[in-house]
């Protein structure tokens, strides 16, 4: 199993050490246009085996994609950042010519790979990366919700003083602040979450949850990564193992929950194919007027991109 992270900034960077750490491929390629990054993130990576003892291969590599070839899975983390007082929208023009030069450059070496973009304007950029790989859109994929979620999880974990792998949720829509977190579908342990917590404190952390990643770009100038990464690498280890866990993701739409041809998160079933299954899940009128506010930013996003004329 060979697997590629393009990027090697901090999310890149990170989830090449999960995937190298967690022993879910053979090689880990890291990729990158700053000469010399990925070579050293590689290599600090590989002089961290003989402590955490893994046995995975990295190798880093300045813009040369002869050195991905045949690769299994590929995580796309390139493109600018969010910088305090910007919001994802920002990057949206700029990143659709990074990730499309990037996904041309993927597919002439691994035309059999499945994409697992993390750029920025996620559910857009995946649109892209998919457009552009004339690929099945089984195989290509946004990682979002499962960093959503996480967020939403260890807010609620906190609040209760329970365990985090006790708390289930789902979250549906865009990566952005009209994310839908759904209360009807929280629960700690199988019990719902509305039982547990008064809707108040809930919409408290729903808010949170959305502006999670601003709440970080705020904190630190710029974005975060240990949980972004570590939610690539984990999609990327459901699919290299064959796993058919059930995430949340940003998958192509073709008439569930009422959406067509826009990527949009939902939950979905990772295997060795990559998507192998949407799952839809009933939802009440408030939970489905949200979740159309949600579909219309990322489409007013699409409608952008078909206007760059970049397929
Ligand atoms: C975040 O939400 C990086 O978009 C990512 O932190």
């Amino acid at each position: 199993m060979k697997i590629t992270v393009v990027g090697a900034g901090n999310v890149g960077a990170t989830a090449a050490n999960i995937l190298a750490e967690k022993e879910v491929a053979s090689t880990v390629v890291l990729l990158d246009v700053v000469k010399g990054l990925a070579e050293g993130k590689s290599l600090d990576i590989m002089q961290m085996a003989p402590l955490a003892l893994f046995d995975t291969r990295t190798l880093g590599v300045t813009d040369d994609y002869s050195a991905t070839a045949d690769s299994h899975i590929v995580i796309i983390t390139s493109g600018l950042a969010r910088k305090p007082g910007m919001n994802r929208e920002d990057l949206l023009e700029a990143n659709a010519h990074i990730v499309k030069n990037v996904t041309e450059n993927i597919m002439k070496y691994s035309p059999n790979a499945i994409l697992i973009v993390v750029s920025n304007p996620l559910d857009a950029m995946t649109y892209v990366a998919w457009k552009v790989a004339g690929i099945p859109s089984s195989r290509v994929m946004g990682m979002a919700g499962l960093l959503d979620t996480a967020r939403y999880r260890a807010f609620l974990a906190e609040e209760l003083n329970c365990s985090v792998k006790d708390i289930q949720a789902v979250i549906l829509g865009g990566h952005g602040d009209d994310m839908v977190p759904l209360m009807n579908y929280t629960t700690l342990s199988g019990v719902p979450i509305r039982q547990l917590l008064p809707d108040e404190k809930l919409n408290e952390i729903i808010l949170r949850t959305r502006k999670g990643g601003g709440e970080l770009v705020n904190l630190m100038g710029k974005s975060a990564w240990y949980a972004p990464g570590y939610a690539a690498a984990r999609m990327a280890e459901a699919i290299a193992k064959n796993q058919r866990r059930y995430f949340p993701c940003s998958a192509y739409l073709e008439g569930q929950y009422g959406q067509n041809d826009l990527y949009f998160g939902v939950p979905v079933k990772l295997g060795k194919k990559g998507i192998e299954h949407i799952l839809e899940i009933t939802l009440d009128k408030d939970e489905k007027a949200l979740v159309e506010i949600s579909a219309n930013s990322v489409r007013e996003n699409i409608v952008f991109l078909e206007s760059l004329k970049l397929w």
